[in-house]
């Protein structure tokens, strides 16, 4: 293997425009900050960059929905993102904003060194308007009947029941789901990346360097990809967000998020560098640098493909050297989405479960999906923090310093003979090394865990509580040689947990900073005598009842569309008396899941919500007196049951035609009755 001079790691920037959830955690930032943290033990040259993708389509027309604007969105969570991450212990050297102008310049300057070299190809096509809204629509805002398998929900880039590729110009019967209006073509200038003239280097570079070190999924994607060939793809927009195409002729056109995006690592880099008095062309152009992207599934095309061939065009740039891509992490049986509301978001585990954040860095780790997609439920969280790390780490580290002090005064005791821990440390430190260095931290992880079964097994085995009443010497010796294990412990468990590391240094009383990587093996890394510090609880057990609440939240959080507290005193059921119906009269109710696509305040109504719910056969405007319930931009996307043929009523003007079933406990509070997976809309409910 090359000898690295130094690193730049970067992880995916995150959009700004709503939290971010564990299966992010898991995918990207968790894999890289341990990747990272171990570089760092090794005291390795490393920067480590991340920061708010700030741009996109997707953020405009959330502000277009939510009626507010971009700015006002990513402020809020780029803070809230930050935080979390930093909270989470995920420690980047800078976490940038691509709204700075020092990123708006790099981008300009990338696209212009393009421009100017003629490497674009112009082109000018017709695209989907939306008349009402004034603005070019995104494929994904374009919805219609796929021309493949009729499903009436199909996007202009994908039909997600048959997963067939679309243009929005495939779709039959197209509408903007900004307005529900049917868009109108109009012809639009672009500047495209010929990606297909990019094939052949890109092949050899894939193939001929990396076939054997990349990881299987992200090489098998990119292969297919490269292998299914490329097509030139547009790095420009229509639109006002977003970094203004440097040219007089681009007047409302702004740079492709995927553009400048990944081009946000190299500004993050440079403004670090300014912090800090570094040289950031040496992370970026060197050739004995190691550029490595962490990054979810979702990106590896960008990662692999779109940015290695601009670095490549840019001439100057190094290519990554690993994209060690995860896949999707599942929850409790079904795909975490946070649109969806079936997540579990940074910030909310950091509020419900204060000072846990290595009990997530270690369970989500333990099922990081590396090689395919995994699943998170509560129930294994719990089992996992109770059995591993309670049973396992923290018990092996609260006897040994409850023995120490009872037995040695909290010293570390005089041990004439030791018994030779130094080859088993040593090796478990080179197989946690080995695995990290190939981005397998699960089982690095677990190599970690087997540190302290091995310490656990020590005290199993000679039971110092019984040794110290007839051999204080022997005894001397076990405990010495768990308090070195222990010391080693908080070399090993760094990079994965933290927090726990800088609890054992403490218990230890250790310096830190005394000690790096190698020094992991070391049958001295506390002499004897030394006087220990004060013992602490590491973790605590998981509760059923706080996993119970967790799961009992989800689901609440996916009917009701909003998120509840965790309700704790059951509603006391009220029978009404309604005469008794028979099933002919039920069955005159045609009862649909609708889903709700647009939603507004009426003027001067406080209490009333117009709302454009998709029936499948049909978009229906449905006034609803919910406004003092919910926020409109709360609703959409969700998935209500409408009674469908309720006769039309005028409702201050507005002819609303069904009505929207929703639960109401006893304090008045509303919830919708919701699908409890995603149904398509117009199903029969019955
Ligand atoms: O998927 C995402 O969240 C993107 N914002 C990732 C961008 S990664 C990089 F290119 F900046
Ligand atoms: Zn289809």
């Amino acid at each position: 293997m090359k000898n690295w001079k130094r690193y730049t790691i970067t992880a995916a920037l995150p959009y700004a425009n709503g939290p971010k959830h564990i299966g992010h955690l898991a995918g990207a930032y968790l894999p890289a900050d341990i990747y990272v943290r171990y570089l760092r033990a090794q005291k390795r040259d490393v920067v480590f960059v991340c920061g708010s993708d700030e741009h996109g389509t997707a953020i405009t027309f959330q502000a277009l929905q939510e009626n507010t604007t971009p700015r006002e969105i990513i402020d809020k969570y780029h803070v809230l993102i930050q935080k979390s991450f930093e909270q989470l212990g995920i420690e980047f050297d800078i976490y940038h904003r691509t709204s700075e102008p020092l990123h708006h310049e790099t981008a300009q300057e990338f696209f212009l060194d393009f421009y100017h070299k003629g490497l674009f190809k112009e082109v000018t096509s017709e695209q989907y308007f939306d008349e009402e809204k004034k603005v070019f629509l995104a494929d994904r805002y374009i919805m219609g009947t796929c021309p493949n398998c009729s499903h009436d929900r199909a996007y202009g880039d994908q039909c997600e029941k048959c997963g067939k590729s679309l243009s929005p110009t495939d779709l039959i019967n197209p509408k903007s789901t900004l307005s529900g209006a049917v868009p109108v073509l109009k012809p639009t200038k672009h500047w495209y990346l010929p990606l297909n003239e990019y094939e052949p280097w890109l092949k050899t570079w894939l193939v001929r360097d990396h076939a054997k070190d990349w990881k299987s999924n992200v090489y098998g994607q990119s292969k297919s990809w490269i292998d299914a060939g490329l097509q030139p793809r547009a790095m420009t927009r229509d639109g006002e967000w977003g970094i203004k195409v440097p040219l007089k002729d681009a007047e409302g056109k702004v740079l492709y998020v995927w553009f400048d995006a990944p081009i946000g690592y190299i500004s993050a880099t440079k403004q670090w560098a300014k912090n800090t008095g570094n040289n950031w062309e040496l992370y970026w152009k060197d050739s004995d640098t190691r550029l490595i992207h962490f990054v979810g599934k979702d990106n590896i095309v960008f990662h692999c493909i779109i940015f290695p061939v601009m670095l490549h065009m840019h001439g100057d740039y190094i290519v990554p050297d690993n994209v060690p891509a995860n896949e999707f992490l599942n929850l409790e049986g079904d795909k975490m989405s946070t649109s969806r509301r079936w997540s579990v978001e940074m910030h909310e585990y950091l509020h419900d479960f204060p000072g846990k954040a290595d009990e997530l860095r270690y369970v989500l780790c333990s099922i990081a999906p590396e090689t395919k997609d995994s699943e998170f439920t509560w129930k294994d969280y719990q089992t996992r923090v109770n059995s591993e790390l309670v049973a396992i780490l923290g018990n092996l580290v609260n006897r040994v310093m409850v023995l120490s002090d009872k037995y040695f005064d909290n010293q570390v005791p005089q041990a004439g003979e030791c018994s030779d821990l130094k080859a088993f440390i040593t090796t478990q430190r080179d197989k946690i090394s080995e695995a990290i260095e190939n981005f397998r931290f699960r089982e690095a992880l677990a190599e970690m865990i087997n540190v302290a079964r091995h310490g656990n097994q020590l005290l199993s085995d000679k039971e110092p509580w019984k040794l110290i009443k007839t051999d204080r010497e022997a005894t001397a010796i076990v405990l010495y040689d768990c308090i070195q294990i222990i010391a080693n412990l908080g070399i090993l468990c760094e990079p994965f947990l933290p927090f726990t590391s800088k609890k054992l240094f403490a218990m230890l009383n250790l310096d830190e900073r005394n000690v790096s990587w190698k020094d992991a093996g070391r049958q001295d890394l506390l002499k004897p005598g030394h006087v220990l510090g004060k013992a602490q609880l590491l973790y605590q057990k998981i509760e059923d009842e706080q996993v119970e609440a967790q799961i009992e939240k989800l689901k609440k959080t996916v009917a009701g569309g909003n998120k509840p507290e965790v309700i704790t005193k059951p509603v006391e059921e009220k029978k009404e008396d309604k005469a008794e119906i028979t099933y002919d009269d039920f069955s005159k109710l045609d009862l649909r899941v609708g889903t709700i696509l647009t939603a507004e305040k009426v003027e001067k109504a406080d209490k009333l919500l117009k709302l454009s719910v998709d029936l499948g056969f049909e978009t229906r405007t449905i006034v609803s007196g919910i406004a003092e319930h919910f926020k409109p931009e709360e609703l959409i996307g969700l998935q209500v049951s409408v009674v469908a043929n309720l006769a039309p009523r005028k409702i201050r003007g507005i002819e609303s035609k069904g009505m929207i079933l929703l639960a109401e406990n006893e304090n008045g509070k509303l919830v919708f009755v919701s699908p409890n997976q995603n149904t398509a809309s117009g199903s029969v409910i019955r």
